[in-house]
């Protein structure tokens, strides 16, 4: 709303003006800065280096282009070589693989698009990568200007390698047994496929079945040489940096089915002084070579280029639009308000990717929570979302963990809050919509192939759970809740999960609440009574003294005591003791007070503290990891947009403050930090690693929906509740002000909030009592000024 404030930059880096690009204009930052780009079928994941790959559908299991993960020296991908015919000089337009020193280098990651600019030899570059809005094309338009003022022969070749099915591919060997390739000279395009896809299929049994796609590479210019074979391009032993095919006039033109398979492209350019020259290149996949031509036929064309990416900016804007924020921060309004709403959608939601982990996968609890992003601007997705997971779960109400599109493999477990998750959403989606008629929508189970409605879906949940509590009255915790790795505290069906009690203590009275709507009071009083004697369990034996316990494992012993040496406090257990109203005030301000004085950093809350120094195998594999790192004793970012809303919930302002301050990624110190500054991390090294403050993971990451959805509810305090829209801000000190503009029950807000000396809240200029504005009867477009201490 107000893009002249300056944002912060680095060394390697910064936003441009309007926040909507991060641009890195220095090529070796200390780790690779990404964006994970995609549809909602085709994605890419490319660093600033220009390594990186692309995906359909699924990007673990359909990985189109292949990819090392490797991010030391991340030289691994696709990319575009431009050689001097003359002087015989050669590079690419990203830095690798070649790494020769490129003038005036610049990556720009934007919304749906990355572009490399560069000048190298006179001759000035720009390389942009993206995908269609909708179709399953990737496309690159690449620009070559002479600014050397003398004629110029040179040539540029695309290069990428064939994976066509899963990855990573460490069997290469025994891989490209089954890959063919062929050239199509009229399209100027060279196609692959895979004849064996390495998983199981329930039709034809294991690893028996082709990839469901065929990809094809081609060039929108002519093209004078094509390869289909690695050793041929590379020269025997040779390399990226140097591919000994791109100093030979003609090239060895190896495709079928018994090479290593790989394509590029080579087309020729002559350039007078002064002249630029456009090439497109289009990597295109579909079911099947006659769809993958058609695709070829379509895009390989610069003015289609030109259109696509013409789409690609404003489906972003408008998309984004409806739902806006301005605080003092500059920064964080561009996190909130682009970045990390971009993050969930694109690499969470659609491309399931990142750099750090190739998913593909749907988590059961992940990518709901995501779909929490489209809430407040389409939250009819977030309604398909909820049809999805209902779709993967079992008739007794378990549900997958993950499960894998589109094999429809699936991942049983005895993790014992991800069938929870449907019940939270769902809830999250009534409060913001009120359509209870969601409750209606009809999915099957997995082992029960008759729809059934969302509420009978939420029901099994509940009273699988329900089954599952311990003679105290605390869930179980299995193979693990929210923590993937608490994985074996209670595999004997006897440790418990404070946590998942509190998770369950909210749950109950949000479906007491909506059962009640619905017609069901018999139901609703037996989740309020349930609800009484869970949070009174959770109090009696959950209360270590100064905090909530996290659990006990099978044998009994309680895990996050302070009379243990590791882990005696976990972060979960206080802020959702206050987030389900489980804890008193009394009680509640202990918790924070202790959160304050174990958990918090200067890099945000810790998951727990102090870190598991050895595994312990009653445990799980939290204790695996090094001290620190992940969930073990680090920021575990996710989990510290959480302590932000329980911050301010209890109208800690302070900590709900420093807490925020302390995960935005965008002014931290590059050398310290080593992450992105433009996105959230999974995780930040916690003190007990010698890296604290270190950020990874970064990409994917629940957080990232949930740090938008804290800031606006929690801080800007605008929650949408059961009979209207509470204004309820808790603003950290020195912030004065700050400003919404959202939908809310088809209607317009654009929302004020101030300091000032006489507190109170007007809708339209007339006072509001009691902070909550009614659901409005009709459309209409309303201002509403909110007054704080
Ligand atoms: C990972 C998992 C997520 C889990 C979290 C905490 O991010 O994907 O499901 O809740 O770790 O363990």
């Amino acid at each position: 709303m107000n893009p002249s404030r300056p944002l912060p930059a680095n060394r390697y880096g910064g936003f441009s003006a309007d926040g909507r690009e991060y641009v890195i204009t220095d090529p070796r930052p200390p780790r690779p800065w990404v964006n994970v780009i995609a549809n909602e079928r085709v994605g890419l994941a490319v660093s600033h280096t220009g390594s990186g790959f692309s995906w359909i559908d699924n990007s673990q299991l359909a990985t189109v282009t292949r990819w090392q993960q490797d991010l030391a020296a991340d030289r691994s991908g696709k990319f575009v070589y431009v050689r001097d015919a003359e002087d015989r000089r050669l590079w690419s337009l990203s830095p690798s693989p070649t790494w020769a020193p490129l003038e005036n280098y610049a990556c720009r990651h934007g919304f749906g698009y990355t572009v490399f600019e560069a000048l190298h030899h006179g001759i000035a570059s720009r390389w942009t990568l993206f995908v269609d809005v909708t179709e399953t094309v990737e496309l690159w338009l690449v620009e070559l200007t002479n600014s050397s003022g003398r004629a110029r022969r040179l040539s540029a070749s695309g290069y990428l390698e064939w994976c066509c099915g899963v990855s990573p591919s460490p069997r290469r060997e025994f891989g490209r047994l089954f890959l063919e390739t062929w050239r199509d000279d009229p399209r100027r395009a060279v196609f692959a496929r895979n004849h064996m896809w390495d998983v199981p299929s329930k039709e034809f049994g294991h690893w028996n079945t082709s990839f469901p796609f065929v990809s094809a590479f081609a060039a929108s210019e002519p093209v004078d040489a094509a390869e289909g074979d690695k050793a041929a391009f590379l020269g025997r032993f040779g390399d990226l940096p140097a591919p000994a095919a791109l100093g030979e006039a003609a090239w060895a033109s190896r495709f079928g089915r018994h090479e290593d398979p790989i394509g590029a492209l080579r087309v020729p350019i002559d350039l007078a002084p002064g002249a630029t020259r456009r090439i497109g290149f289009v990597l295109a996949t579909s079911r099947d070579d006659g769809e993958t031509a058609g695709l070829v036929d379509r895009f390989a064309r610069l003015d289609a280029i030109d259109e696509a990416l013409a789409r690609v900016g404003p489906s972003w804007e408008r998309r984004l639009a409806a739902h806006r924020i301005e605080t003092p921060i500059a920064s964080l309004d561009a996190l909130v308000n682009d970045w990390v709403r971009y993050q969930a959608i694109s690499a969470r939601l659609w491309g399931r990717c990142g750099y750090y982990q190739q998913s593909g996968a749907y988590g059961f609890r992940d990518q709901l929570q995501d779909s929490q992003v489209w809430l407040t601007i389409e939250p009819e997705r977030c309604r398909a979302q909820l049809r999805l997971h209902a779709a993967h779960q079992f008739a007794d109400g378990s549900v997958y963990h993950w499960w894998h599109p589109p094999t429809e493999q699936g991942h049983v477990t005895a993790m014992t809050d991800d069938l929870l998750w449907l019940a939270f959403v769902a809830a999250s989606h009534l409060r913001e919509t009120g359509e209870l008629g969601i409750l209606d929508d009809e999915s099957p189970y997995l082992d029960a192939p008759a729809p059934a409605p969302l509420s009978d879906h939420v029901l099994r949940a509940f009273r699988r759970v329900f089954g599952r509590i311990s003679p105290r009255g605390i869930p179980y915790i299995g193979a693990g809740d929210w923590n993937d790795g608490l994985s074996a505290m209670g595999l004997a069906e006897r440790g418990e999960s404070f946590w998942l009690a509190q998770f369950l203590a909210g749950l109950l009275r949000d479906w007491a609440e909506i059962w009640s709507r619905r017609g069901l009071p018999e139901l609703s009083s037996e989740f309020a009574h349930r609800r009484e004697a869970l949070v009174a369990a959770i109090n009696r034996h959950g209360w270590d003294g100064e905090w909530y316990l996290r659990g006990t494992l099978d044998s009994g012993h309680p895990l996050g005591a302070s009379a243990d040496k590791v882990a005696r406090i976990f972060l979960n257990p206080q802020t959702w003791a206050i987030l389900s109203d489980v804890a008193s005030p009394e009680r509640a301000a202990r918790c924070l007070a202790s959160v304050r004085r174990h958990l918090v950093t200067d890099a945000g809350a810790l998951l727990l503290a102090p870190a598991f120094d050895r595994p312990v195998a009653e445990i799980g594999y939290i204790t695996r990891y090094a001290p620190g790192l992940r969930e073990n004793g680090g920021v575990y970012t996710h989990a510290a947009t959480w302590a932000i809303a329980a911050a301010a919930k209890a109208k800690d302002a302070e900590l709900a403050g420093r807490l925020l301050a302390a995960i935005n990624p965008a002014g931290k110190d590059p050398e310290r930090y080593f992450a992105e500054p433009y996105v959230l991390p999974g995780n930040v090294d916690g003190p007990d690693s010698p890296h604290h403050g270190r950020g990874g993971w970064t990409w994917y990451t629940g957080s990232a929906a949930w740090l938008h959805r804290v800031v606006s509810e929690w801080i800007l305090g605008v929650r949408p509740e059961w009979d209207g829209l509470r204004i309820d801000p808790c603003l950290p000190p020195g912030w004065d002000r700050a400003r919404m503009v959202r939908p809310w029950r088809g209607s317009t807000w654009e929302i004020e909030i101030e300091r000032g000396a006489a507190p109170g809240i007007t809708v339209d200029g007339a006072a509001l009592s009691g902070g909550m504005i009614p659901v409005p009867s009709g459309v209409g477009r309303h201002r509403v000024r909110a007054t704080i201490a």
